[in-house]
């Protein structure tokens, strides 16, 4: 066998190179638009950088006629420079700073418009298995972390180079001994940098993490606002929050532990250099080798050179989080969603003829099985019911239709092709659902409304809101269809915004009809009146339909029941109720009696 030869240094300063190489390689797409500004906003820093050493320089000649020859003439000319250049150098750094931000800002919204985009491409598990706050910090503030230190990260390292550059060529006109003393110094001082990224980037990524908790508690807070109130949670909601916080806390102080012993270290080996400079520069000037104005000018160079070379470290800091920032966003942007269209995938036509499950096993946990071998048989127009026991698995078989999940096993055909071969597209177009609590959003009843079909008449509009029972309500309100509805529509009542659903859903006018518990949520009388709305919207659909009041299904062309993932009977409900110690029937009878109860309670 051969041996593994040892990666050699060079090669594995390549890999680190390469980070940069990788990182702005996939960055370029989103510079490119803006390149001409951006690399403005480079090649700017030079001279800004630069007139530091201008400054250093000018400063031998100025001594040496002032304090050795004596001659005023220079006296005059070089504050008079001096003030210029400090113009024309703040001049300069505005113009650099309004490009900067001008670039950092197309980028950083370019970058967010297409991680979004992304964010829309994913399928319910994703989101079920993401919360709200990490949602938020690897869309959002990753972007942002990723271009604002790609920008002006460059920008002050290219600066801090530039002056560093410059002024150790001041320190070689005036003295190449110097001068080599402390470049070799420098060096050393540039060396800790290079095992920053690889320490760093986990406590990040564990940073992350933590800061999207911290997030997540705040939207609970907002969601939740209600339950926290009624159970008296304020002091569990503020222990869990001191709780991350605290974290946090730790972990920031963690991010800081290893970055920022980078600029110290690197202040203290500079500090060794600086003394090395002054005995050998004092050496110098004592044995005539150097004149006072060069020694002075010198200094100054050293002195002004301290600052970018100290700060180079903190820069650097940055420059790894943007890159870890990147890193993460382009993470996202590999991240493929499970469910998506085939290729060669066909639309799905507006008619059918038949839905079936074929053999459907889906489970949500490997190894744990929600559906078991499901079979059914839905004709155009045909009305199914499914009914069982909570969580047997009722929501999951109809989510597999608009193929929120795809099967695990079996396949649902339309017509006989698998749903999987439609575009994903094309098949939601011909599925309506109205779940028991539909998101509304922000925005006025007609804009809600109008989700449904974008481009539905004024006229379809009218009746739709007609048919969802929603016109009386609407007479009522001031600005009418144009209400506003708060945020997930709070502004309305549970049947309101039931209504509003069906509308939308009318809107759609899809052949295919999901209803999920759609008035479970709601009292007796908003129930009626969105029954009777939904009774409107089942008119001429094939409907899938999951009720817990049973009453409200006796006539669905079929009824199946779904208990622990199988189904174990399936009729109409003459049918059903007519077996003795079927599974409907018991359902049947307990609802019956429990119904009666409730109406002699209030007969009482
Ligand atoms: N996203 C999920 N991840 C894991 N398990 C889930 C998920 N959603 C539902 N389940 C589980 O799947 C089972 C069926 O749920 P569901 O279809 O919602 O039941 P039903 O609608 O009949 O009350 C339940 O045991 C539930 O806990
Ligand atoms: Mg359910």
């Amino acid at each position: 066998m051969r041996k593994v030869p040892k990666i050699p240094a060079a090669i594995k300063k390549q890999v680190i190179n390469n980070m940069f190489v990788k990182n702005y390689k996939r960055m370029w797409p989103y510079v490119k638009p803006v390149w001409f500004r951006a690399l403005c906003t480079v090649l700017l820093t030079i001279p800004i950088g630069s007139m530091d050493a201008l400054i250093a320089w000018a400063i031998k000649p100025y001594t040496d006629a002032v304090m050795v020859e004596k001659t005023m003439t220079a006296s005059w000319y070089i504050p008079i420079l001096i003030v210029g250049f400090t113009v024309v150098q703040g001049g300069l750094t505005y113009m650099l700073n309004y490009l900067n931000t001008w670039v950092g800002g197309k980028i950083t919204n370019a970058l967010k418009a297409d991680l979004f985009r992304k964010l829309l491409t994913f399928e319910t598990e994703y989101f079920t298995s993401k919360n709200s706050g990490e949602i938020l910090i690897r869309f959002n503030n990753n972007a942002e972390g990723a271009c604002a230190g790609l920008i002006s990260n460059i920008k002050s390292f290219v600066q801090k180079f530039a002056t560093s550059a410059s002024l150790i060529v001041v320190l070689f006109i005036n003295s190449w001994q110097l001068a080599l003393v402390t470049t070799v110094i420098l060096v050393f001082a540039l060396v800790p940098m290079s095992t920053l990224k690889k320490r760093v980037s986990p406590v990040l990524t564990h940073a992350m993490e933590i800061n999207s908790t911290l997030m997540t508690k705040y939207n609970e807070t907002h969601a939740g606002n209600k339950t926290i109130i009624s159970y008296n949670l304020e002091k569990y909601q503020e222990k869990r929050f001191l709780n991350v916080l605290h974290k946090n806390f730790s972990l920031q102080m963690k991010v800081f532990q290893r970055t920022r012993w980078l600029s110290p270290v690197m202040h203290i080996i500079l500090s060794f250099g600086i003394a090395l400079a002054l005995w050998f520069g004092s050496h110098l000037i004592l044995t005539h080798q150097l004149t006072p104005g060069g020694f002075v000018s010198f200094l100054t160079a050293l002195i002004l050179l301290y600052q970018p070379i100290k700060s180079i470290g903190g820069t650097y800091s940055s420059v790894i989080f943007s890159f870890w920032a990147i890193e993460m966003c382009f993470d996202m942007m590999d991240t493929q969603p499970k469910i998506i269209d085939r290729e060669n995938a066909i639309e799905m036509p507006k008619e059918h003829k038949q839905i079936k499950f074929n053999d459907v096993s889906f489970n949500y946990l490997p190894d744990v099985p929600v559906l078991k071998h499901v079979n059914l048989t839905v004709n155009q127009g045909e009305t199914i019911a499914i009914v069982g026991n909570s969580g047997g698995g009722k929501t999951t078989m109809v989510n597999l239709l608009p193929r929120f999940y795809d099967v695990s096993s079996g396949s649902i055909t339309v017509d006989g092709t698998d749903i999987r071969d439609f575009t994903l597209k094309s098949l939601r177009q011909n599925i309506a659902v109205v779940f028991q609590d539909n998101f509304l959003f922000d925005g006025t009843i007609r804009e809600n409304i109008l989700l449904g079909d974008e481009n539905a008449t004024e006229e379809q509009l009218q009746s739709a809101i007609k048919m969802a029972y929603l016109d009386d309500f609407v007479k009522t309100l001031k600005d009418g269809l144009d209400t506003h509805i708060g945020e997930r529509g709070v502004l309305l009542s549970g049947g309101q915004r039931q209504r509003v659903a069906i509308a939308r859903a009318f809107l759609k006018n899809a052949p295919i009809l999901v209803l999920d518990e759609a008035t479970s949520a709601l009292d007796n009388k908003s129930e009626a009146v969105v029954q009777k709305a939904i009774d409107n919207l089942m008119k001429e659909k094939t409907v899938f339909v999951i009720a817990h009041r049973l009453s409200t299904i006796r006539n669905a062309t079929k009824i199946v029941v779904v208990n622990d993932g199988l189904i174990v009977e399936s009729g109409t409900h003459d049918e059903l109720i007519k077996t003795e110690c079927g599974a409907y029937k018991m359902l049947y009878d307990m609802q019956f009696k429990s119904d009666k109860k409730e109406q002699e309670q209030q007969s009482e």
